[in-house]
């Protein structure tokens, strides 16, 4: 007998996946994408057309759905269920002083990562209701109900009553890791008045039912989605390079880490996820391909004929500002330039940078846990191109395992709609994904460089 199909989807900073999967096995049967505006504040309203788009076909097919988002996005509804302001993303600074304010009116950092697990910064939801309220008096009065990007979507499907879960809510600045619940004080110190916040539900919980029967699941981050589908255990660390780069790993202790290098986010399997995350990642390639008016594939096989260190040639790439280290007004610095610099050094750098930068923010989750690190995964569109796979075990100095590509995210969803759908304790056990293990001489000369520059530029905003 044919199993149940499940919808799952990753409404992502760049656009909206869908994948159709057989909830018995975990196999896609089908997948579709809508892409997103860009910035870094959007009007959510595009987000119900690009899940219309990417799920049309699909859903009529599925017994069950969750949603998987990017994480911390405000989306601020009027009483009438309509947006009062852009949404305003994980990867908007603006918020940055507003941070800074809550975490003095909490107590300071440890006070702060004491009630709600994380020392906030910009990308903290609650800091964008602060900055709401300071900038924006008009639209903040209006605000009757405070959202997260995938509980919008999820309510998109059901009507009715807006839902979360544990793990993106974790990620609001006004909900408490220790008590699983929300600080429903907090938010309203925010903004400055009383707002409604979505039911949270429980991991395996069903959420709603539609008219048609469909059953929906809790959804959740977009980090701790990843985390389901890759059946991530204590052990392993997870590295993603998507537009954020994440360091995460699962616990089953809450972190409360006071200054504020990791994020202690709650995971979407009842665990914890503690993470640190920078704010360039993919972006670092994308901006070389397109200075040196080149594809990824043509970036990897210049930087492999570089050497590790690309002729002293180093890029400090917080060309967005940056969060791990938190330098909200920080830009991309390049050192060494001279000019007998190639193409090939160009290229090299950039890899270096993005794996620097990434292996900055795995020594900074694993100093933190002290639990140690038995396996280190590589995902995101990046984690293919075989420069990572050269330079990737050489910077980090270990092993670095890379599963076959594919949408983790929305397939992390999709397993939570079948641990929904099944009614089980346990979620389903899914074919071990394939994956490729690299390894290569570590060169420590290239971290050296990299984190001299990184200290040495430690004052420039
Ligand atoms: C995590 C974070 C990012 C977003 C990206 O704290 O801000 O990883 O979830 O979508």
């Amino acid at each position: 007998m044919a199993s149940d199909l499940v919808l799952g989807v990753d409404s992502s900073t760049q656009s909206t996946k869908a994948v159709l999967v057989d909830a018995g096995t975990g196999e896609v049967v089908a997948h579709q994408s809508a892409p997103h505006p860009p910035g870094t504040s959007v009007d959510p309203r595009a987000w119900l057309d690009a899940f219309d788009r990417a799920t049309d076909g699909l859903l009529p097919r599925a017994s069950a759905l969750a949603v998987g988002g990017q994480q911390h996005g405000m989306v601020a509804l009027d009483a009438s269920g309509e947006p009062v302001h852009d949404a305003i993303l994980w990867n908007d600074t603006r918020s940055s002083h507003e941070a800074r304010d809550l975490i003095a009116e909490l107590g300071g950092p440890a006070a702060c990562a004491e009630a709600v697990g994380s020392v906030l910064v910009a990308s903290f939801t609650s800091t964008k209701l602060r900055w709401l309220r300071d900038h924006e008096p008009e639209a903040a009065a209006r605000v009757h109900e405070v959202l997260l990007p995938h509980d919008y979507l999820s309510r998109h499907v059901t009507g009715g009553e807006a839902f979360t879960d544990r793990g993106d809510a974790s990620g609001t600045g006004y909900f408490s890791t220790a008590d699983d619940d929300w600080r429903p004080d907090l938010a309203e110190a925010a903004i400055g008045h009383a707002v409604s916040l979505p039911r949270i539900v429980g991991p395996a919980e069903v959420a709603a039912r539609t008219s048609t029967g469909l059953v929906v699941a809790a959804g959740t981050g977009d980090n701790m989605a990843a985390a389901l589908a890759l059946d991530v255990q204590p052990g392993d660390v997870v590295v993603s390079i998507g537009t954020s780069g994440v360091a995460s790993s699962i616990s089953a202790t809450r972190i409360a880490d006071g200054t504020g290098t990791v994020t202690g986010f709650a995971d979407a399997t009842g665990r914890f996820l503690p993470m640190a995350t920078t704010m360039n990642a993919a972006r670092i390639l994308d901006l070389q391909c397109a200075l040196l008016g080149v594809d990824h594939d043509e970036l990897g096989r210049l930087a492999l004929q570089a050497p590790p260190g690309a002729n002293g040639l180093t890029l400090l790439p917080y060309y967005a500002g940056e969060r791990t280290p938190n330098r909200p007004d920080a830009t991309g610095t390049w050192a060494g330039l001279t000019s007998s610099t190639t193409r090939e050094d160009l290229a090299r750098a950039a890899f270096e940078a993005l794996l620097c930068s990434l292996a900055d923010a795995v020594d900074l989750l694993v100093g933190l846990t002290g639990d140690p690190v038995e396996r280190i995964l590589m995902v995101g569109g990046a984690a293919s191109n075989p420069a990572v796979h050269a330079l990737a075990p050489a910077i980090l100095g270990a092993p670095v395992t890379v599963p076959a590509p594919g949408e983790y995210v929305a397939l992390g969803a999709a397993r939570q709609a079948a641990w929904a759908l099944s009614g089980s304790a346990t979620p389903p056990t899914w074919a071990a994904t394939d994956a490729a293990t690299h390894t290569a001489e570590p060169t420590p000369l290239v971290r050296e460089a990299y984190a001299r520059l990184r200290d040495r530029t430690s004052d420039w905003t």
